[in-house]
């Protein structure tokens, strides 16, 4: 236990209580944001359901799958969802945790969709590294760990399935040191694994959390903690079992490493955990040790500087756009995530795109752990669902105050995939593109047109996985009524080209003719480049070593 290390921000600190801003410093400084990170079946689902029961916010282990199938039944979902099982949409979950308010955003699974979990990532102060711990660092936690590492965010891990055979808990933190450079800190120790799991040991305490075999239903029949040196310990756990964790607790004092606030807040160090989802064994421990290590929303760079979340002025940015979430009323809502400043509902706001236009934030939502809900108070940290129709596009602030206020970018995948998308009913042509723009929006997918398509009536969809195309063609289908065919193309590389000079198409044309390369334009009118392969790119090297390329839009 102990007091919370959390760095709180400088102004937030200085501010109060003398002078509070709409009183919102205590209120940011209580929210946590996080985003839990994995390969699928690390056991996501289960710990986000665990963390949600601890809190009180569902009643029972199960409700978020459920959830999910109850929204499924009322067509909230998309129909794909539905066949394939898989979350498409990241969707947010609010929930308060005695003085606290965790703001746990989803980050979907199937890697197709990866994009939305880099999303997420942006939106976010804290991160949860999900590692199996038979499994140790595995492909997609590695992927969106990049992110992590980019934007300096505050990584901590949870080694889940003790209870099965797993690594040493010394091999795994050696493998996130030497692939991540993240100095590990174990919070907690495990006290074996598999079948002679029995528990774990919390080194600011001393005391060791007893884990008791629990059924499959995830009730855990706690043995309670106790403290090292008392007999039950030895008695339980066996003489053996306490030598080695005597020995590794003191492995771990001499030679690992000491907790160190600044390392957290800037993801150099990782605060480490060890436990069972399932079993409901350790997560409690985790939820309040993170709440206590979390940063609260933290200033956040920005066009004019970094801004802090205690500011007056309102901010916030839109990472995610979901079309048709209620089939009945064709909305589309953007999250926005709130930066600083207060949210208030109707409140009116100036927009990134739309300079010296005033526009009124209405109809928002939040997702509350349960249900959606309408809200009318917001702080930095919470993420609003607004349905303002057209307005937003992923990556535009909205500020108020006067002055243009731009989030950095929103970083995208570079597209893999590339077809031709043809609308098989050419007297639906309205709906077709209505129904590709809107999607487009979205974010999922991007449209590219063969160079010299001034009708634009050649779309090609680019894609990073093909279950992407599939999601496009299935909504047209069900939401716009248009049936669509696609012709692959057999290109898998794109690049932009930036330069050099100012003009990337006259950059282009002084490259001369390449072969092997198919020219598109974006919809902005930028200049992509696509490639056969990665050996078609690196022949570029040769017969246009000028051209200056990068990898996204
Ligand atoms: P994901 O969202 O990361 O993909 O993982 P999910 O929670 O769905 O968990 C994947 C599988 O791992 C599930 O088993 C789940 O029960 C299991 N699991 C999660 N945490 C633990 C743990 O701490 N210990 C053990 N032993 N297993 C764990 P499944 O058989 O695929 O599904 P189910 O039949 O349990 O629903």
């Amino acid at each position: 236990g102990g007091r919370p290390h959390v760095p709180a921000p400088a102004s937030c600190a200085s501010m109060q209580p003398r002078v509070a801003v709409g009183g919102s410093a205590f209120k940011v400084y209580r929210r946590r944001t996080l985003a839990i990170i994995s390969h699928p079946d690390a056991g996501k689902t289960t710990l986000t359901e665990r963390l949600l029961l601890y809190a009180g916010a569902i009643q029972k282990a199960g409700a978020v799958r459920a959830r999910g199938n109850q929204r499924r039944t009322t067509s909230d979902f998309m129909a794909i969802e539905q066949q394939r099982g898989i979350s498409v949409a990241s969707t947010v979950m609010t929930f308060e945790y005695g003085d606290n308010l965790a703001v746990l955003l989803d980050t979907p699974g199937h890697e197709d969709f990866a994009e939305d979990s880099f999303r997420a990532l942006t939106a976010t102060d804290n991160v949860v590294m999900l590692i199996d711990a038979a499994k140790g660092l595995e492909d997609r936690t590695r992927k969106l760990f990049e992110v992590c590492r980019l934007r300096k965010l505050p990584t901590m891990t949870f080694v889940n399935k003790m209870d099965r055979p797993a690594m040493s808990a010394f091999e795994i933190c050696d493998q996130i040191e030497a692939e991540f450079g993240l100095a590990c800190l174990p919070i907690v120790w495990p006290i074996g694994d598999g079948d002679r799991f029995r528990g774990v040991y919390e080194r600011s305490t001393q005391l060791v959390h007893l884990f008791g075999r629990a059924d499959r239903t995830g009730k855990a029949d706690d043995l309670g903690a106790l403290p090292i040196d008392d007999p039950r310990v030895l008695e339980i756990i066996g003489e053996e079992a306490l030598a080695t964790l005597r020995e590794e607790i003191d492995i771990l004092d001499s030679c690992g490493h000491t907790y160190d606030a600044d390392a957290v807040a800037v993801g150099d160090m990782t605060p480490m955990f060890f436990g069972s989802a399932m079993t409901n064994f350790g997560v409690e421990l985790f939820l309040k040790r993170f709440i206590e290590l979390g940063l609260p929303p933290t200033p956040r760079e920005s066009s004019v500087g970094a801004i802090d979340p205690c500011a007056a002025q309102f901010s916030a940015f839109c990472f995610k756009i979901s079309a048709n979430m209620d089939r009945k009323h064709r909305d589309r809502v953007a999250f926005v995530r709130v930066c600083s400043g207060t949210f208030v509902k109707g409140m009116k706001v100036n927009h990134s795109r739309m300079p010296g236009k005033t526009l009124a934030l209405t109809r928002p939502t939040q997702l509350f752990a349960s249900e959606r809900e309408t809200v009318d108070v917001a702080y930095p940290g919470d993420i609003v669902g607004l349905t303002n129709p057209g307005t937003f596009a992923i990556g535009d602030t909205v500020y108020t105050g006067g002055t243009r206020v731009v989030f950095p970018g929103i970083p995208a995948f570079s597209p893999e995939l590339f077809a031709y998308i043809k609308n098989a009913d050419t007297g639906k042509y309205k709906n077709f593109n209505k129904g590709l723009s809107q999607l487009l929006e979205e974010g999922a997918v991007q449209l590219l047109y063969p160079r010299g398509d001034d009708g634009q009536t050649e779309p090609v969809l680019a894609a990073v996985g093909a279950l992407q195309f599939d999601v496009v063609q299935q909504r047209l289908r069900d939401e716009y009524g248009v049936e669509t065919r696609l012709e692959p193309l057999s290109y898998s590389v794109a690049r932009w080209v930036v330069g050099p000079g100012d003009d990337p198409w006259e950059a282009l044309d002084a490259a001369g003719r390449l072969f092997n390369v198919m020219y598109a334009k974006d919809r902005w009118g930028r200049p992509v480049l696509l490639f056969k392969n990665v050996w078609n790119l690196s022949q570029l090297a040769t017969d246009a070593p000028d051209l200056e390329l990068q990898s996204w839009s």
